[in-house]
């Protein structure tokens, strides 16, 4: 019989897709479930075989997700539009990973738990593809026209056990939480108070903040209170120190791929914390020209992560661009954490571009005198340009 790779994560919606495979497509199926922030694979492992898959396999892709993808965001400063990508820079992991299990166990067909409606499909289909082309996609939920109640009722007739009934569309990992559908889609009427999981509510922060130092080298954050830690644990600590001190909650309308603007909710502590300090690091570290160049090819980057454009061949260019200028993003910055703000208190670099002889107004080494020919010669452009429209308004009129 022909077997499927499933993208497996324990949910209503792909256990009710092992069933679904083997009922209607008459095909085996193999889970493959990952670990990219908490989920508890033994129990998922146990949940897939109860379901009569042929293999369940797990892994552990934490390390390599902070490694390999979390760290390049770092790097290229990832948003799109508010959203730090933090779904989005999972999906191309999940998507190769796929890739590599369905050609070790012998499956020509790759399921995934995406809606038609969404980036996700994007971002799992255009991944695969580009790593291997003769693999077959398949979104059952797109094909399957089932609701939410037609589903809980298909799992009961099969005897799949739900454990939570959660209201929202959640995806979690490491780098944050997205929450969708459900009131949230009703965007005339506030957020209820059910979204949150991630992020204190501003008015039960603690009332006088937490102070903290992060330590940046070569782009990547290594150390927090000068203890160091790997990527991993600083995101895991900083999700819980940023969180309860009401960093990182995004909610906003964003613009999908598929043309659809939703309404958004993510909790990302994290994430934010992390993106502003090495942006802080940054403006003390680069010049304003590589600053340029660096926000556009970020813009650009972030744009190819949110499309599911991981393998495009414009980003081996963009990654060897942040790569190089990352390794100038070295300092230390202290920063005070209150109520959903992040508050810069001191910052410094060895490679820090702050040359305080120039700056200062107390007997700069600057000749100040220099200013008025500077002037003289940097006016032209605008002056000239300027007073030859006056000219011209003068003739028409
Ligand atoms: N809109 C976000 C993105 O495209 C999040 C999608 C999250 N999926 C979910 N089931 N909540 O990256």
């Amino acid at each position: 019989m022909e077997k499927v790779l499933l993208l497996y994560s324990g949910g209503l919606d792909t256990s009710v897709m092992v069933k679904w495979i083997q009922e209607k497509l008459k095909k085996d199926v193999v889970t493959l479930t990952l670990n990219i922030g908490n989920s508890n694979l033994k129990e998922i492992q146990e949940k897939a075989f109860s379901l009569g898959v042929s293999d369940a396999i797990v892994a552990d892709v934490k390390n390599e997700f902070a490694d390999e993808y979390i760290k390049k965001e770092i790097y290229a400063d990832g948003f799109y539009q508010d959203y730090p990508l933090s779904t989005a820079i999972a999906r191309p992991l999940m998507a190769e990973k796929a890739v590599n299990y369905a050609e070790e166990y012998g499956c020509n067909t790759i399921a995934h738990g995406s809606t038609g409606k969404g980036n996700d499909q994007v971002r799992f289909e255009v991944t695969i593809k580009a790593l291997n082309e003769s693999i077959n996609v398949i979104a059952p939920i797109r094909d399957w026209n089932m609701n939410r109640v037609e589903e809980l009722s298909y799992a009961k007739s099969n005897g799949i056990y739900i454990s939570k009934n959660g209201k929202y569309s959640v995806d979690e990992n490491l780098w944050g939480r997205s929450v969708e559908g459900s009131t949230i889609e009703n965007i005339s009427s506030p957020l209820e108070n059910d979204v949150y999981e991630w992020v204190t509510p501003l008015e039960k922060c603690d009332d006088s903040g937490m102070d903290l130092k992060l330590s940046f080298k070569e782009g990547v954050p290594v150390s927090i209170n000068n203890i160091n830690y790997d990527l991993v644990e600083i995101t895991e600590k900083l999700n819980q120190i940023a969180g309860s001190n009401g960093i990182g909650l995004i909610n906003h309308i964003e613009d999908r791929v598929t043309g659809i603007k939703s309404h958004e909710v993510y909790e990302c502590p994290a994430a934010v914390l992390i993106l502003k300090a090495h942006k802080m690091i940054e403006s003390l570290t680069l010049n304003k020209n590589e600053m340029d160049v660096k926000n556009y090819l970020d813009y650009q980057w972030s744009n190819n992560v949110y499309n599911g454009l991981w393998y495009d061949p414009v980003m081996e260019h963009i990654n060897a661009f942040e790569n190089s200028i990352n390794k100038y993003i070295n300092g230390d910055i202290s920063l005070k954490l209150y109520k959903g703000n992040i508050i810069m208190k001191s910052i410094g670099s060895d490679n820090s571009m702050y040359d305080y002889n120039t700056i200062t107004y107390d007997n700069s080494l600057f000749d100040q005198n220099s200013g008025k020919g500077f002037i003289d010669i940097f006016k032209n452009n605008t002056v000239i340009g300027n007073s030859s429209r006056k000219e011209k308004l003068k003739v028409i009129q």
